[in-house]
């Protein structure tokens, strides 16, 4: 797929039209976000990881689950997958993700989804991304339980803003009814409510701390086997037990 012969100013003119951006990208010379509150985002970040997805993705498929305007989408087509879909609720950030990929000259599948629906595109997919998007939901342990279910075949790459202590202390098997200090140590897993807003955003409804993203994912059926940056992790799923699984 070859890229749009546009000038500078059609395409300057287009990343107007498509509203304000979280994804910043350089097309030709256009920043389509460059006064991100995170500096070049999510560039700067894909920096500090992306040596733990292979250069080569020949063959595979890849799910982009919360793809914004796609910038992940689009690196793991550059890098080769032979099928990537961006899936997102937003369609104004779709509308934004088909331009950013025409503009790259790739071929990015894109199609408006909640991440609660993933169990209708009947497909395990070799990597799952899923980044940014747990703190998003009003039910992240249940987004999380789908995802094992339904479409992670070999990896997920996770992330999450985190907020509270980075311990992760050890947590016992069980505690007895009347031990209550125990929730009280710092780094015991803990999910904030965010009832109103954070950072002026009301979609931001649960924000956990380093140990309850790592007791999540645990628990709905996934091992931590890489933990690259702060907020990010790749997982493999691991089988799990009838008990184990959500009704
Ligand atoms: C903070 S952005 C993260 C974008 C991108 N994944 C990244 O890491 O840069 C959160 C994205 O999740 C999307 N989103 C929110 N709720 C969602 C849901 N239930 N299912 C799928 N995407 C959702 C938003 O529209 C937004 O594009």
């Amino acid at each position: 797929m070859r890229s749009p012969e546009l000038t500078r100013d059609e395409i300057a003119a287009r990343v107007r039209d498509l509203g304000d951006w979280f994804h910043n990208f350089d097309l030709k010379g256009v920043k389509t976000a460059p006064d991100h509150f995170l500096g070049d985002y999510p560039r700067i970040k894909w920096e500090r990881f992306s040596h733990v997805v292979p250069a080569s993705l020949h063959g595979k498929s890849v799910l982009d689950i919360g793809c914004n305007a796609g910038f992940y989408a689009i690196e793991m087509k550059k890098r080769g997958a032979e099928r990537v879909l961006g899936v997102d609720t937003d369609e104004a950030y779709l509308a934004q993700a088909r331009f950013a990929a025409e503009m790259h000259g790739v071929d990015v599948e894109l199609r408006r989804m909640s991440v609660y629906e993933v169990g209708l595109l009947r497909e395990k997919f070799d990597l799952v991304i899923f980044m940014g998007v747990l703190y998003h939901l009003r039910h992240p342990l249940l987004a999380l339980d789908l995802l094992h279910r339904h479409v992670v075949g070999e990896t997920l790459l996770f992330q999450s803003m985190l907020r509270g202590s980075p311990e992760v202390p050890d947590v016992a098997e069980d505690y007895p009814f009347g031990e209550a200090d125990v929730f009280d140590i710092p780094g015991f897993p803990k999910i904030h409510f965010v009832e109103r807003r954070y950072a002026g955003d009301s979609t931001n409804w649960w924000i956990p701390n380093r140990a309850c993203v790592e007791a999540m994912l645990r628990s709905a059926g996934f091992a931590i086997v890489g933990h690259p940056e702060d907020e990010v992790y790749v997982c493999r799923p691991r089988a799990r037990a009838l008990e184990e699984v959500a009704p």
